[in-house]
């Protein structure tokens, strides 16, 4: 299987290159389209790694998917589906504990493999756990497999004591399908959650709020299967962005929503890069200097925490030195050592890493330890003298899109083992 990418360093990237779909929209509505019966059909779907598992989880509970280019049809099938899914599928994919609300939505049972660690630190699911008992569902963990069922599911008040993106799309899907009026309280405002209530509302929810971090949610009987186009990725947006800015290049970043990336153009436009709204996209040109810039990640509208790593990549040639703060995933660091064999300087404490700019980064073998350090220790690449392998590639493409095709498109040169 394809799992090493080489990059050959000093090529200033130019011309424009088109986002795909959302990786975490895109995850969240499969999963939600159960809660319907008949053909929902998801387009601007990315065809990613995370998307095939999640059609094999959906395949393994009886729901087929069918592939049309990049929209992905979904078989809701009518009458009762499976409501367990494998440690084997969902170990791969942690998106996948987003059965819990969904099939309870749906079943009034759902029984799912534990998150277990993860590269970026631990996940916990108590929050996930306290929206779906706040409904009424009583719950048991047993064998690494938590066992939810709601028998006489109602609307309740929900406060999450931390804006969690999962909790709240779960929280979410248990609703729109409980009698009574749910409320969640330090909702995440992510563009993700907003996408998904868009897609339940014209399912045939009634959401209110959704973008605030006050969600209200009438339950209603049934739900009909739609059609519907997913968001832009932000977060491959933002990662094109830094692309031009460290390749010192110039590059159009074409279907994205300027509101999602705000975050992201101030930090760049911080370092001194040129950030442009036009007709066609975000336009972003680099400038010999790159200034350096501390950076705090945030739930949304904070910057966030999946930018990180590529920022800090960016960084890592900057004039100065800048202090990088993770607020959200306490183990988002394992990049810097990557970053450290090209020749970066960064000193990590707790939740800071302080990186010190150097004059020039240099290629060398480095592992992939996570999707965003991936794409973190390309962009390192394409800006290093010389040649970078990076290993354990497979994270890169379980949320990319085409992406060696589509940096080769703007001059790079990568290629993929
Ligand atoms: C989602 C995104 C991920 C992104 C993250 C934060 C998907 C598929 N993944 O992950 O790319 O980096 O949002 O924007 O959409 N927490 C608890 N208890 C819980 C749940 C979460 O303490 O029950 C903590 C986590 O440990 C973490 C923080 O909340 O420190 C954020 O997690 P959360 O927002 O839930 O992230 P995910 O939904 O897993």
């Amino acid at each position: 299987m394809e799992n090493v990418l080489i990059v050959e360093g000093g090529t200033p990237l130019r011309g424009s290159v088109r986002v795909s779909g959302a990786k975490n929209a895109g995850l969240v509505l499969m999963v939600a389209s159960i809660l319907a019966e008949g053909e929902t059909i998801l387009d601007n779907m990315p065809r990613i790694r995370d998307v095939e598992v999640m059609i094999q989880i959906l395949n393994e509970i009886g729901v087929e998917a069918k592939w049309n280019e990049n929209s992905l049809s979904i078989y809701s099938p009518s009458g009762k589906i499976k409501t367990k899914t494998s440690y084997e599928l969902t170990r791969k994919l942690r998106a996948s504990n987003l059965f819990l609300g969904s099939l309870l939505g749906r079943e009034k049972e759902a029984v799912i493999s534990l998150p277990g660690g993860c590269d970026i630190g631990s996940r916990p699911m108590d929050l996930h756990l306290k929206g779906v008992q706040a409904l009424g569902a009583e719950v048991q963990i047993e064998h690494g497999y938590i066992y939810a069922r709601v028998k006489d599911p109602k609307g309740n008040n929900v406060y999450l004591d931390f804006p969690s993106v999962g909790a709240t799309e779960n929280i979410m899907m248990i609703a729109v399908k409980t009698p009574g009026t749910t409320i969640i309280e330090n909702a995440a405002k992510e563009p993700e959650i907003v996408d998904l209530a868009n897609f339940l509302s014209s399912m045939g929810a009634k959401i209110r709020g959704a973008g605030t971090d006050v969600i209200k949610i009438e339950g209603v009987e049934e739900l009909k299967p739609v059609r519907y186009a997913i968001i832009p990725d932000r977060i491959e947006a933002g990662t094109f962005m830094v692309a031009a800015a460290i390749s010192g290049g110039e590059i159009m970043v074409e279907n994205v929503i300027p509101t999602h990336i705000y975050p992201i153009i101030a930090k760049l436009q911080e370092t001194g890069a040129i950030v442009k709204e036009t007709e066609s996209g975000i336009l972003v040109k680099s400038r010999e200097k790159i200034r350096p810039v501390d950076i705090k990640t945030l739930p949304y509208p904070g910057f966030p925490t999946d930018m990180q790593s590529q920022m800090m990549a960016l960084l890592c040639l900057a004039e100065g030195s800048s202090v990088i703060v993770e607020n959200v995933f306490e183990n988002r660091f394992q990049v810097v050592d990557e970053l450290k064999r090209m020749g970066a300087s960064i000193k990590v404490e707790g939740h800071t890493a302080v990186v010190e700019g150097v004059k020039k980064l240099y290629g060398a073998t480095v592992k992939a330890t996570d999707l965003r350090a991936g794409a973190a220790l390309i962009l390192a690449g394409l800006a290093a003298e010389g040649q970078t392998t990076i290993e354990d590639a497979i994270h890169i493409f379980r949320g990319y899109e085409n992406i060696e095709q589509k940096f080769n498109s703007l001059g790079a040169k990568i290629k993929v083992y």
